[in-house]
């Protein structure tokens, strides 16, 4: 197969095994792109995106970015805050006015779950969700996946545990519809209350017991807590969340085996992750960085080769 089975990129739950596998291999070939003293391929030269961004970001936005120069593509960036969104304007205008403009790809980050199927349904140009509220943040869960095969040779049968505010997460979402679908074991683990009921429908483990989670994986995804998210208390405070589920050097000395560190970021150093944990040999966050501009590329490359 050497096409994906989309036009846009919502999340992970509409793609296919097959389509995960072919994005991989496809950043494989322009990991090594990037790491040539001429970066730059011609591949995306007549196409135009714009990047849409109504919720602040700097890993997503940056990497979409440098991937997009990368594939010689012409770059419109939109920053909610600096729009005439702020004078009422709603979001099929804004986007509609932006394509009357000749745009080919949207890629759109939005606090509203479901804004990016909304605007698919709508607009005639590609649309790649870089995170859409609490629902998907797909390329995230793609990078992620791909750092893990990367550093473990293949993500099958590898136990893989999502730690912290699991409720506010979009990346938790979509990174336990990816890890199922290339046959990891998922588990979450948290504060009951920042896990929500159905997530033991979608076939994860669930546990509340931080201490035993990092003794049963073979990686430790960390998220932080989204406290802008949280509109009432969910944990007395972030001192005792800390106490409790944070990921710290005592519990890794603890384990009789080294388990990978990974964290989407941005980091709340000394919350969610002590700074000894998350900069010590065993993390790969900024290889999960590094990663994002292959897959991003990949992602960008295969859905403009469908058109
Ligand atoms: N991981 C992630 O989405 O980071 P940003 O919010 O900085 O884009």
């Amino acid at each position: 197969m050497s096409s994906l089975s989309t036009r846009h990129l919502i999340g992970i739950k509409n793609i296919t095994e097959a389509d995960i596998q072919l994005i991989f291999e496809t950043a494989d070939n322009f990991k090594e792109v990037i790491n040539r003293p001429i970066k730059k391929v011609p591949s995306l030269r007549d196409l135009t995106v714009a990047n849409i961004f109504f919720e602040s970001s700097t890993r997503t936005r940056i990497s979409f970015e440098l991937a997009e120069r990368r594939l010689s593509a012409d770059i419109v960036n939109f920053a909610a805050a600096s729009s005439s969104v702020s004078k009422g304007e709603t979001l099929l205008d804004t986007v509609n006015n932006i394509l009357a403009m000749k745009v080919d790809m949207v890629v759109m980050r939005h606090p509203a779950p479901g804004a990016c199927v909304f605007l698919s349904q709508h607009i005639p140009a590609n649309v790649i969700n870089a995170g859409d509220g609490t629902h998907e943040h797909p390329t995230q869960a793609l990078l992620d996946a791909y750092s893990i095969r990367e550093q473990l040779g293949d993500v099958a049968n590898k136990k893989i545990a999502i730690i912290g505010d699991i409720l506010h997460s979009r990346v938790a979402l979509s990174n336990v519809f990816c890890l199922q679908k290339l046959g990891a074991k998922v588990r979450v683990c948290g504060p009951p209350t920042l896990i929500p009921k159905y997530y033991a429908d979608l076939g994860v483990e669930v546990s509340h017991d931080v201490q035993e989670t990092l003794h049963w994986c073979d990686v430790a995804n960390v998220l932080r807590i989204q406290l802008e998210r949280q509109d009432i208390k969910y944990f007395p405070s972030l001192r005792e969340y800390h106490q409790f589920f944070g990921i710290t050097k005592n519990r890794i000395e603890q384990l009789d085996k080294e388990i990978v560190i990974m964290h989407p970021g941005p980091i709340n150093r000394g919350v969610e992750i002590s700074s000894d944990v998350a900069d010590a040999p065993q993390s790969i966050i900024l290889q999960q960085v590094e990663n994002g501009v292959a897959i991003r590329m990949a992602v960008l490359y295969l859905l403009a080769s469908g058109k």
